[in-house]
């Protein structure tokens, strides 16, 4: 039956309360299947997701969420209980239990954990339904196609490709998760989704930031200027028991996919008190569930009578030595493994340092233990370390700069040394200067492997600058020389502090124990208020003076190179 009277979209106008500083934000990561535990991939969504909340919590951008959990229903989910011989409740249960233990491990900041088998949940997911119909955006009809289970997806011929098995028997299969298919015919409800086509284009249009990195932005646009089908979003309840029914019609149950996305607006208290944070939400999903967030999903939620989501960061996967994660290939990589043999911020580093979103990235153990021990380990541990080493400062406190060794000067190409600087320290210092704002540049755009890049040379840097200067070599009985020791302790303790100030959202326990060294206050480790070099601009620094923090023991400690380690998880 077609309704004709489709609501379609207004332009959408950004609401008064979701615009400038001090706004809210729903940040979120993807629900995890639970039908396995997780594994490095689902760990890398999460950290992005996470290092996003911590970023902007400390730039007190205002009041954020994060939220994260398992999918639960659902084909997929039904077959692999099946297989496992227990039920669908008692597996989710399980490895919803994992997903929770492996994010708390990994510091992942979340402040929302969602399982769609909760009766909010449940609850939201009925209203919504009752919105779309209500809303005319529904309709029954005969639904056939090719459908494929591992990804809960009708799929259409474009997407479908041929495989031979063993036994020469072709199978079509799908070109993108390699999974069978099968041909399905159905009565379902439909979702008027080829009515959207002009308002979603439009939507994108008026908000070129809405995905990013732009490459998949343009690849939405593309699918917009093709053929886009009508939604079949319900299934029989014949074939799947383990999923929500639909509203006054028990025979169907609610397509796994509209289920799973409206667990952003469940988190939210929808449909009573998501307006206060609905639509400034930061959805971080991988590549493969693009479709379903930047179409489906916007799509949807007009449907609804509700905006579509303001952001959505898109990243890439990761492959082992190459080859794709598969359980079947037995190269699964596991979190908990991973946390254990190179510490929890040793991963996290790696993951955020390396994982480029635009692009699938490798992981292979020897590349992990080389970054974190350069970058980690030996420059900025390192630095630390020679800094405040007892026989370099044997006060055991934050140095005082001196005016008359590091003079200010406005153009230091070409001027002859005032004081002890030489030109490529007042480079140097620019360059660390700058360093703030380039960070949330690159948070605001999704590069934060950009950001620790920067972050990283600047480390380097500072290294040189000490090495150049060779501190230990100065008299510290001679007055001269005590005024140029400490310059040389001081700018490189501001910078560490500047270090470990922006390196929070990435590796919180080495930056609370860097800072804690340095004796910065809780209070004084937010990002929006963070100075560098203060009295090199004649104001005052209020760490200058103070006692140093009690723990003097290593920041991070080297990782041991070994191909023993078994990281990869065999068959569960
Ligand atoms: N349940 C759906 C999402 C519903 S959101 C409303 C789902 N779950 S998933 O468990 O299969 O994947 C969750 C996330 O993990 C996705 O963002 C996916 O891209 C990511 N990854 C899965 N394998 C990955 C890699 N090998 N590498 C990086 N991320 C990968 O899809």
């Amino acid at each position: 039956m077609l309704r004709s009277s489709l609501r379609l979209p207004q332009p959408f106008r950004r609401a008064a309360s979701t615009a400038g500083p001090g706004r809210r934000l729903l940040l979120s990561t993807p629900i995890f299947y639970a039908n396995g535990p997780p594994h490095i991939g689902h760990l890398y969504s999460a950290l992005l997701a996470d290092a996003l909340h911590r970023h902007r919590g400390l730039r007190g951008a205002g009041p954020s969420r994060l939220s994260t959990g398992t999918d639960e229903h659902g084909l997929k989910i039904q077959q692999a209980a099946a297989a496992a011989g227990t039920s669908p409740p008692e597996l989710c249960a399980r490895i919803s239990a994992l997903f929770h233990q492996a994010f708390t491990q990994a510091a992942i900041s979340f402040t929302d954990f969602i399982r769609t088998s909760e009766p909010r949940h449940c609850q939201a997911v009925c209203h919504f339904w009752a919105a779309l119909q209500d809303r005319g955006a529904l309709y029954k009809g005969t639904y056939e196609g090719w459908y494929c289970t591992a990804e809960e997806g009708f799929l259409p011929e474009s997407q479908l490709t041929e495989r031979v098995d063993a036994q020469g028997c072709a199978h079509k299969v799908s070109v993108e998760s390699g999974h069978e298919v099968h041909w399905t015919k159905e009565e379902n409800y439909m979702f008027k989704l080829s009515a959207f086509q002009d308002p979603l284009q439009k939507w994108l249009r008026d908000n070129p930031r809405a995905i990013s990195p732009e490459p998949f932005y343009q690849r939405v646009l593309c699918w917009l200027g093709e053929d886009l089908p009508d939604l079949s979003i319900s299934r029989e309840r014949s074939r799947l028991q383990w999923g929500i029914p639909v509203p006054r019609d028990p025979t169907q149950t609610i397509y796994v996919w509209v289920d799973a996305l409206v667990n952003y607006l469940s988190v939210l208290g929808y449909p009573e008190s998501h307006g206060e944070w609905w639509p400034a939400a930061h959805h971080v999903v991988g590549k493969d569930i693009l479709r379903f967030h930047a179409v489906y999903w916007p799509a949807l939620l007009m449907a609804a009578g509700l905006s579509p989501p303001e952001r959505i960061f898109v990243h890439s996967h990761w492959t082992v030595r190459g080859q794709k994660m598969s359980k079947s290939l037995g190269n699964v990589i596991d979190p908990f493994a991973c946390n254990e043999r190179y510490t929890v911020d040793g991963f996290r580093y790696f993951l955020l340092r390396q994982g480029v979103p635009e692009r699938d990235c490798d992981y292979y153990d020897e590349k992990v233990v080389k970054i974190v021990n350069s970058e980690l380990a030996d420059a900025l541990g390192g630095l630390l370390n020679r800094s405040t080493a007892p026989g370099i400062n044997p006060s055991n406190t934050y140095p005082c700069f001196s005016e008359t060794c590091f003079p200010k000067v406005v153009d230091y190409r070409g001027t002859e040394a005032l004081g002890r600087a030489a030109a490529e320290d007042y480079e140097f210092v620019v360059s660390v200067a700058s360093l703030p704002l380039q960070v949330a540049g690159y948070f605001d755009h999704f590069q934060i492997y950009k950001a620790l890049e920067c972050i990283a040379l600047c480390v380097r840097q500072t290294n040189g600058f000490f090495q150049r200067h060779k501190p230990w070599k100065l008299d510290r009985k001679d007055p001269a020389e005590k005024l140029w020791l400490d310059t040389i302790l001081h700018v490189t303790l501001e910078c560490l502090r500047v270090y470990g100030t922006l390196l929070q959202p990435v590796i919180p326990h080495t930056a609370d124990k860097l800072l804690s060294r340095l004796a910065v206050e809780p209070e004084e480790r937010g990002i929006s208020g963070l100075t560098f070099l203060p009295r090199y601009n004649g104001k005052p620094c209020p760490f200058e003076g103070r006692q140093l923090g009690p723990d003097t023991g290593v920041l991070f400690h080297r990782l041991e190179k070994s191909s023993q380690h078994q990281i990869e998880r065999k068959r569960l």
